[in-house]
C-alpha cells in the first residue's frame, strides 16, 4: 500500500462507508477500519423505516444511536438512510388500511419523529429512495405513491426540512451510470423537486456498478448530477468484478488492477467538482467479507477497498492515486 495515513487524511472532501452495527460492535478490525479511515458513516440499515419504526407506536433507536455516538467519538459526520423507500417496510405499513389522510399522517409522523430525534446530529439524510423504475417514471409498486400520489416526494422534502432546517436533503437512485433511461428519469425527477421549489440540496449516485461499466459512463452519471446545480453524493460505491457471476471466478492479480484504475478514475473524476458538491464518496460497507453482493448474487465478490482480512487491497491505492 502506498505511505498514507488513512483516507480521511488525504481526501479533500468526506469519504465514508456505510456499517453493519453488529460488526462495528463486535469485530475489533472492522471498528479499527471504521475509526482510522473514515470521516463519514452512514447505516446500511440501521436508519432504515422497518428497523427504526418496527410498529405503529414504538421506535427502536437502539442501534442507531450507537452508530451516532460512534460517529461523534470518532469525529465523522452521519449521513441518514434512508427516510422514505419502498423496500425494508415493516409489515405493519405494507399491511396499513387508511385513506390517503392516514397514510399522509403516518409518512409524515415517521419523517418529522426521526429527523428531529437525529436533528443535529445527522448532517444528511436520503430523504427518498429509488423512486424512478427502469423506464425512466415514477415507479408503480411503491405503496408511497399508490396511497398519496406523486408529490409524495415533495412533501417528504418538506417535512424533513421543518424537522431539520439545517440537514442537507438527497434524493438517492441507482443506474445513472448505466442507463440512459434512467438517468433521464432520475435527472428530470429532481429538476422538477427543484423547479417547484422543494427544499433538495444534493443527488446520491447509489453507484452499485461493475468492471463492464466504463470510466466514460461513470464520469457521465457524476458530470450529469452535478450540472443540476446539487451537491453529488457517490453514496453506495462498490465495484464488481465478477458481472457474470461465475461461481468459480477467482480475484486475480489482474483483476486486482482493473478494480484500481476504476475506482482511481472515480475519484479523480468526483474530485475535479466545483468543491461546494462534493457531498463526498460512500462505499456500501467496508470490506469483501461483508458486502451484500455476495449474498445478493450466491457467488464470488470482492467488490471494496479492504479484502475479506480488513487490509487494504490495490482498489485502496486506487482511491489514494485519485486523491493525489
Ligand atoms: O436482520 C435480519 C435478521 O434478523 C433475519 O434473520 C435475516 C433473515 O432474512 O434478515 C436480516 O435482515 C436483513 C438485513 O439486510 C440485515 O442483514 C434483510 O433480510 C435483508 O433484506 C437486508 O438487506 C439489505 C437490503 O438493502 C434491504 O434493506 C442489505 O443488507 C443492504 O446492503 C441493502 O442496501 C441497499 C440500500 O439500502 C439501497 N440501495 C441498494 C442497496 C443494496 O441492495
Amino acid at each position: 500500500p502506498l505511505p498514507v495515513a488513512s483516507l480521511r487524511a488525504v481526501a479533500p472532501f468526506p469519504v465514508g462507508a456505510a456499517v453493519n452495527i453488529n460488526l462495528l460492535k463486535t469485530r475489533a478490525a472492522y471498528r479499527q477500519v471504521m475509526t482510522t479511515e473514515y470521516s463519514s458513516i452512514t447505516a446500511e440499515n440501521a436508519m432504515k423505516f422497518g428497523a427504526l419504526h418496527p410498529s405503529a407506536t414504538t421506535y427502536n433507536w437502539t442501534d442507531a444511536d450507537y452508530l451516532v455516538d460512534f460517529a461523534q467519538q470518532n469525529n465523522m459526520r452521519v449521513h441518514g438512510h434512508t427516510l422514505l423507500w419502498y423496500n425494508s417496510l415493516p409489515g405493519w405499513v405494507t399491511n396499513f388500511q387508511g385513506d390517503s389522510m392516514a397514510w399522509e399522517n403516518l409518512m409524515r409522523t415517521h419523517i418529522t419523529t426521526v429527523v428531529t430525534h437525529f436533528r443535529g446530529k445527522v448532517a444528511s439524510w436520503d430523504v427518498v429512495n429509488e423512486a424512478i423504475d427502469d423506464a425512466g417514471n415514477l415507479r408503480t409498486a411503491n405503496v408511497w405513491r399508490q396511497h398519496l400520489g406523486d408529490r409524495y416526494i415533495d412533501r417528504a422534502f418538506q417535512y424533513a426540512a421543518a424537522a431539520d432546517p439545517a440537514a442537507l436533503l438527497f434524493y438517492n437512485d441507482y443506474g445513472n451510470e448505466y442507463s440512459t433511461t434512467r438517468r433521464t428519469g432520475i435527472l428530470n425527477l429532481v429538476n422538477a423537486l427543484k423547479s417547484r421549489g422543494v427544499p433538495i440540496h444534493g443527488i446520491g449516485l447509489q453507484m452499485h456498478t461493475s468492471s463492464n461499466i466504463s470510466d466514460a459512463r461513470i464520469a457521465e452519471a457524476i458530470t450529469t448530477a452535478a450540472a443540476t446545480g446539487l451537491k453529488v453524493h457517490v453514496a453506495e460505491l462498490d465495484i464488481s468484478m465478477n458481472p457474470n457471476r461465475t461461481a468459480t471466478a477467482t480475484f486475480t492479480e489482474a483483476l486486482a488492477a482493473a478494480q484500481k484504475a476504476k475506482y482511481k478514475a472515480l475519484t479523480q473524476t468526483f474530485k475535479a467538482l466545483p468543491p461546494a458538491q462534493r457531498h463526498g464518496i460512500t462505499t456500501w460497507n467496508v470490506a469483501d467479507a461483508d458486502t451484500w453482493k455476495r449474498t445478493d448474487c450466491s457467488c464470488p465478490e470482492w467488490p471494496l477497498p479492504f479484502d475479506d482480512n480488513y487490509q487494504r487491497k490495490p482498489a485502496y491505492d486506487g482511491i489514494v492515486e485519485g486523491l493525489q
